[in-house]
């Protein structure tokens, strides 16, 4: 297939390749083979949906960040052209519509300006750089006791279990104010909304239980207001600012955004640095705060958990890279490709902690820009030293081919990583 063919502005050049995200059992932790092979034709192409429909794929680093900051493209998956990933997901809106709604139930990450900004803001103050410091000593004591538990347990163990799900589920549930012996409940059902592959049913049936939770959890706080996130959106809704619809969708979207995400980064790096033992030892030793930050960034540029693309949708005709990108056409911008650009990252599939590769794309661009992703990098700069200081014999239990990735997901990760030491 050529580019050129790809490229043509309308209709459906029968030589469009598929969107393909499988990653290959042999690089697991690479971007995908016909990702890479999209890249290679050029940072702008097109790609042929499940359904037949066409997208524009996006794959180069500049072009990524031009279309995530351009105010003419959409994240709302309402919008026209909106790409789906599955009949799922088409249902869901289907239905979402039928039913009058306008949102799918998880709040400011898929809505656009001005309504997006006015319910990003009510929660900023939580992630400042100055508050998630306050909570790195809660999470080393977290970090801590999860590591002894192990250590007191059978071996091998399943670090995911064990490690990388309850590190972040305990922490934003300390941040929200949730309960976190509910944690079974909150994670399977935050599965659930992440799975490609979930039927409208079934997503449709997570979001309602997440909402009916939160909301519970809310009305609780009206009354019994605590140092948490949850108790400020009461406060909001007290305050006539947020209606409680809002304000338990907002809580759907930090629960399932806040633990999920860094739970498969901690489980892939630690499987990539168990396979480069150099780099493992590198962060082991480092003493230096900036080491490990800057180690940390290279984790997750290397292995780009967000992977697949951020989708969204031209409002007008946009030009990127010399394509106009029509108005009601779709856009899937590739995280993992732009990650791996050679042109900003050189030697792109090199693990090198020591590189700064702080401009990344990992945690998206633009006004979407992960809100958590100072948390997520503090909690990720205690969890590695941690886990690879206090368990310096840690060794993998299984063959990589072994290993359960997650290829359903809008987030890579491994349902389980054995583990022994
Ligand atoms: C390694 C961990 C994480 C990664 C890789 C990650 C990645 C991302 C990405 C790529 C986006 C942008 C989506 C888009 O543009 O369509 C995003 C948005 C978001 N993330 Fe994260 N995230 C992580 C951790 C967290 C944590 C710990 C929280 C805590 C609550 C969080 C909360 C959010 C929220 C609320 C948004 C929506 C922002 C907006 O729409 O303005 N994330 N994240």
């Amino acid at each position: 297939m050529t580019g050129a063919a790809g490229n043509s502005p309308s209709g459906t050049p029968v030589d469009t390749p598929d969107y393909d995200i499988g990653r290959s059992a042999r690089c697991p932790l690479d971007p995908a083979p016909a990702m890479r092979a999209r890249q290679a034709e050029g940072p702008l192409t097109r790609v042929r949906l499940w359904d037949g429909t066409l997208a524009w794929l996006v794959t180069g680093w500049e072009e990524h960040r031009a279309v995530l900051s351009d105010q003419r493209v959409s994240v709302d998956p309402f919008q026209p052209g909106a790409p789906k990933l599955s009949p799922g997901e088409v249902e869901t809106i289907d239905r979402l519509k039928k039913q009058g709604k306008r949102s799918t139930g998880t709040s400011f990450i898929m809505m656009d300006d001005p309504e997006h900004a006015r319910l990003r803001r009510m929660v900023t103050s939580a992630f400042t750089i100055k508050r998630v410091e306050a909570m790195r000593p809660p999470t080393q004591r977290i970090t801590d006791d999860l590591i002894d538990k192990m250590l007191d347990g059978p071996k091998p163990t399943d670090l995911v279990e064990a490690f990388a799900l309850p590190v972040p589920s305990l922490v934003i549930s300390n941040l929200l104010g949730v309960p976190y012996d509910d944690h079974d409940f909150f994670q399977s059902n935050s599965k659930t909304i992440i799975n490609r592959n979930s039927t409208a049913e079934q997503r449709m049936g997570a979001r309602q239980r997440l909402s009916e939770y939160l909301d519970g959890l809310l009305a609780e706080k009206l009354v019994h207001p605590a140092e948490d996130l949850l108790s400020g959106l009461a406060e909001r809704i007290k305050g006539g600012e947020l209606s409680r619809e809002e304000a338990t969708e907002m809580g759907v979207l930090m629960l399932f955004a806040g633990h999920e995400t860094t739970a498969n980064m901690i489980t892939l790096g630690t499987l990539a640095l168990l396979h480069h033992p150099d780099q493992l030892t590198l962060l082991r030793d480092a003493e230096d705060p900036k080491a490990i930050a800057l180690a940390v960034d290279e984790l997750l540029r290397y292995l780009t958990i967000t992977h697949g693309g951020l989708r969204r949708a031209a409002r007008e005709d946009i030009e990127i890279a010399g394509q106009v990108i029509r108005a009601g056409e779709g856009i899937i911008t590739v995280n993992e490709t732009a990650n791996r650009d050679p042109l900003v990252f050189p030697d792109p599939d090199r693990l090198d902690l020591t590189r700064d590769a702080r401009r990344h794309v990992t945690f998206g661009y633009g006004i979407h820009q992960c809100l958590g992703q100072p948390l997520a990098r503090m909690e990720l700069q205690v969890a590695y030293p941690a886990l690879l200081r206090r368990i310096p014999t840690l060794a993998l239990a299984a063959d990589l081919g072994e290993i359960p990735f997650k290829h359903d997901g809008f987030v890579y990760g491994a349902y389980e990583l054995p583990v022994t030491w």
